[in-house]
């Protein structure tokens, strides 16, 4: 049997793009997977562009698998850097086999037989496409329910890699929640760019879903599902009526991400993402209202052009005033054929880096406090894995990561935890 080896980088979406492309050499030969790459006949590297760092580190990566690899044995670079780069890529590393973009996975079989053969057409078509089955965890699924992206934030390359959005038919979606249920999933994290931007366009007629709180009420109906997440929302798309039922359907666990960006209006307008400050507060105070215990979620970008002292007080007062769970934060970093790369008014980067450091530093000291009060609750907790300590561990639903001591009877189970112990990052608690 032949041996693959696929390194996947960056979000959900190109860890779902993965098991796709598993699922689709698999239909046609029989794939081991390996973890070492000099073992393998065929090496993938699925890239991410979304910051310049890891596109720099795929041409030394992508030496490093010439050089141990297997005689014979293929590379392809797929993802995110595939779309934009092209044949940059071979151009610059004669040895890399084939190119696959973001947007062309379900071309995997083709490519492979081809000598340089790079498929990174942006426009093409995968909405209705039935990709073969794959997943690397029965118990938790990724199902997609939209390509691409409309938004135009100025700092995004991701319109650029992945195109314009098409969102995928519900009787599609329902169809492969469906099949991961009777598979043994217990829980389905839907996943787009956009995802409550769901229903914008379809490139085939449907009569199910229209927008994404139909879809969710249309998922939640699928027997023996327990819960459903989705990745990511957009602030902006966030209405009551959405919100309404993220707090209401049983089904849908209390855990939202937010992306914030910047905290201050007249940033948030230079990066073209549609709300202000007062509309990310707004709906951040009617999350809690609605979900008391929710877990929100965010994603911060420090040194954006132009930001000035002002502008990141405004970002760390948003932080202070609705206490994330979590933080994704990072520096800007200026991306090809982006808007904000024409900008000229770019903030130092030990500025920046100062910025960075602060706004870690005081959401470690809220999470801590966050993890603290949670200690004499209980949770429900799904628990996933045993550890080697006699722990087994899993998510709240909230998505906190819980411990217990116990067994493998636990696994895969849904059971009520009290919490006893906190720290940063983990919740200690007895059933
Ligand atoms: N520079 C830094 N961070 C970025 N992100 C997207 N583009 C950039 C960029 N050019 C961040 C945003 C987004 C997350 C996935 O990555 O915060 O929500
Ligand atoms: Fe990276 Fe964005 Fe592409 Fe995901 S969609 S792989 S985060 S560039």
């Amino acid at each position: 049997m032949k041996k693959l080896f696929i390194e996947t980088l960056g979000c959900a979406m190109n860890v779902r793009d993965s098991e796709h492309m598993i699922a689709e050499l698999n239909q046609k030969e029989s794939y081991e997977l390996t973890t070492n790459a000099d073992d393998a006949d065929l090496i993938i590297i699925n890239t991410c562009s979304v910051r310049e760092k890891p596109v720099s580190k795929l041409f030394s990566e992508l030496g490093q698998f010439k050089k141990v690899r297997k005689s014979g044995a293929k590379i392809g670079v797929a993802g995110c850097t595939a779309s934009h780069l092209g044949e940059d890529i071979i151009k610059r590393a004669p040895y890399v086999d084939f190119v696959i973009g973001a947007r062309n996975v379900s071309k995997i079989t083709e490519v492979i037989d081809k000598k340089h053969s790079i498929e990174i057409d942006t426009s093409y078509d995968e909405s209705t496409y039935m990709f073969g089955e794959f997943r690397s965890n029965s118990l938790k699924a990724m199902v997609n329910i939209s390509i691409g992206c409309d938004k135009q934030c100025s700092f995004c390359i991701v319109p650029i890699t992945r195109g314009e959005e098409i969102s995928i038919p519900s009787n599609l979606i329902v169809q492969e929640v469906k099949k991961a249920v009777d598979s043994g999933a217990k829980e389905v994290t839907l996943l787009g760019q956009n995802v409550n931007n769901y229903g914008r366009r379809f490139s085939s007629s449907d009569s199910g879903a229209k927008n994404f709180t139909e879809l969710l009420r249309e998922v939640s109906k699928i027997d023996g599902l327990e819960r459903i997440r989705f990745s990511s929302p957009h602030p902006l798309h966030m209405d009551n009526e959405f919100l309404e039922e993220f707090a209401s359907n049983p089904k849908i666990c209390k855990q939202i991400h937010v992306p914030l960006q910047s905290g201050s209006t007249r940033l948030l307008k230079e990066m073209k993402r549609g709300y202000t400050k007062e509309w990310f507060l707004d709906r951040c105070e009617k999350i809690k209202k609605l979900v008391p215990n929710v877990a929100i979620s965010t994603d911060i970008i420090v040194g954006f052009p132009g930001e000035s002292e002002e502008d990141f007080e405004d970002t760390l007062d948003v932080l202070e005033r609705v206490r994330f769970d979590a933080l994704f934060s990072f520096k800007y970093s200026a991306r090809p054929h982006t808007a904000a790369a024409e900008y000229i008014e770019q903030v130092d980067a030990a500025v920046a880096s100062k910025r960075l450091q602060k706004l870690q530093a005081r959401h470690k000291e809220i999470q801590k406090e966050i993890m603290d009060a949670q200690i004499g609750s209980s949770v429900e907790v799904l628990f996933e894995e045993l550890k080697s300590d006699g722990k087994v561990a899993g998510r709240s639903d909230e998505g906190r990561l819980i411990m217990v001591d116990g067994s493998e009877e636990l696994l895969d189970k849904i059971l009520n935890v009290k919490i006893i112990k906190a720290n940063i990052t983990v919740l200690h608690g007895v059933i």
